[in-house]
């Protein structure tokens, strides 16, 4: 297992603190490190493989495009792309599909789409207006320099100044802080319906709710950023179904392809006819290959009818973690929606990280003092009480 350790740290760019562990092969919600050992996953690679590990199904919808062909330009159209674009139009209630390669690129797709708005706004005059957008506080939405410029996390932006101007943060569940800061320059607000990275907080119904009734009211695209909180882990497809609110654009990746490098972000109403031919585009946007994955997510999520399963687990999950948060005075809070959890703690998480690790339970942090529990969307109650076992231990062994 060294070796392999050593010669990744030797020619890898140190951008992550990486765990000592190899992984070698997955089956169900379990992986497996290249020792045999055995690891119930609770983070699925940070909310990416609803399905489990090695699903025949999908294995084999991949393994057969494949054999047929792999990628083709944008210039051409195929089966898989044609197929995918239907099934994340009608899953998500919006009107038309960009394929790019990852969250990161959906929400900088979002974006564009956001500026051309503010042309569109202005009667497309010769001169481009000033636009701004207001972000949340804690929110996460990538890493590349227009995502990371809507991320309201100053650590991730500190050195990489001077970002894409024209953002400014609201408090995420304060609607009136995100008045305050509307001008007749703003034309989008971004926001995840629950916020991951940031620590696992969904929003309030009343403040999604406001904040769509004041892009309406000011003529502002709304965009939810439903890479980690979509395709099922609220227990609606995306999770602003649950809140019965509808975004102008929407971005997903993650789970959308359940392994394969895939993103989109979907527009519909004022926002629908907003990009134009030559306004966009990606190499391998929607090729083939990940169009395939991903429509072969959507037929077992129908076919194993996944949204019912985490609308029954993720309620026992719940119950699970309230219970524990009640056994141990160092846990403050549990919060969460559906398959998506997180336990705040009065002290940093990481040596329990640690030790569940040890114990045979991968799980991940959100900040320093919050585990989030992303598991893939098939764990049973049976897992669940696997996991709690684990914990509790681990969190026993490292107070
Ligand atoms: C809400 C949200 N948006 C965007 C991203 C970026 O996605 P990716 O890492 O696929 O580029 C993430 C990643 O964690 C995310 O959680």
């Amino acid at each position: 297992m060294q070796d392999i350790i050593n010669t990744a740290e030797e020619h890898l760019i140190h951008t992550y603190n990486r765990y000592p562990l190899v992984l070698e092969k997955g089956e169900g919600v379990y992986l497996y490190d290249n020792t045999g050992k055995k690891y119930l996953d609770f983070s699925a690679g940070i909310a990416v493989f609803a399905l489990g590990y090695n699903d025949k199904r999908y294995n084999d919808a991949l393994k057969a495009q494949v054999d047929k062909l792999i990628h083709t330009s944008n210039y051409y159209y195929s089966k898989p792309m044609a197929k995918a674009a239907e099934n994340v139009t009608k899953a998500s209630g919006l009107d038309k599909v960009f394929f790019c390669n990852s969250g990161t690129e959906a929400l900088e797709g979002a974006v564009k789409v956001a500026r051309k708005y503010a042309t569109k706004r202005a009667g497309y005059n010769e001169e481009q207006p000033e636009s701004e957008i207001i972000a949340m506080e804690h929110s996460f939405h990538g890493r590349s320099t227009g995502a990371l410029a809507i991320t309201g996390n100053p650590k991730y932006q500190k050195d990489f100044r001077p970002l894409m101007p024209g953002v400014k943060f609201a408090k995420f569940n304060d609607l009136e802080s995100v008045k305050a800061l509307v001008t007749k320059k703003t034309v989008a607000i971004v926001m995840e319906p629950v916020q991951g990275e940031g620590g696992i907080y969904p929003a309030t119904k009343e403040f999604i709710e406001g904040v769509r009734a004041l892009c309406d009211e000011k003529d502002m695209l709304l965009i939810f950023d439903e890479v980690q909180c979509g395709m099922g882990r609220s227990g609606a497809m995306y999770a602003c179904q649950k809140y019965g609110v509808k975004p102008d654009v929407l971005t997903t990746a993650k789970a959308l392809g359940c392994g394969v490098p895939v993103g989109a972000f979907v527009v519909g109403g004022k926002a629908k006819d907003v990009l134009e031919a030559g306004d966009h585009g990606s190499t391998y946007g929607g090729n083939p290959l990940v169009t395939a994955a991903i429509n072969e997510v959507f037929e077992i999520f129908a076919k194993d009818r996944i949204l019912d399963h985490v609308n029954e687990v993720a309620p026992y999950l719940e119950e699970q973690l309230d219970a524990l948060a009640a056994k141990f005075d160092c846990i403050k809070e549990r919060r969460g929606l559906g398959l998506m959890q997180g336990l705040e703690f009065s002290v940093p998480v990481g040596d329990i990280v640690k030790k569940a690790m040890d114990n045979g339970l991968i799980l991940i942090s959100a900040g320093t003092h919050i585990i989030r529990f992303v598991p893939p969307l098939v764990i049973t109650k049976e897992n669940v009480d696997e996991m709690i076992a684990i914990l509790e231990k681990s969190i026993e062994t490292s107070l």
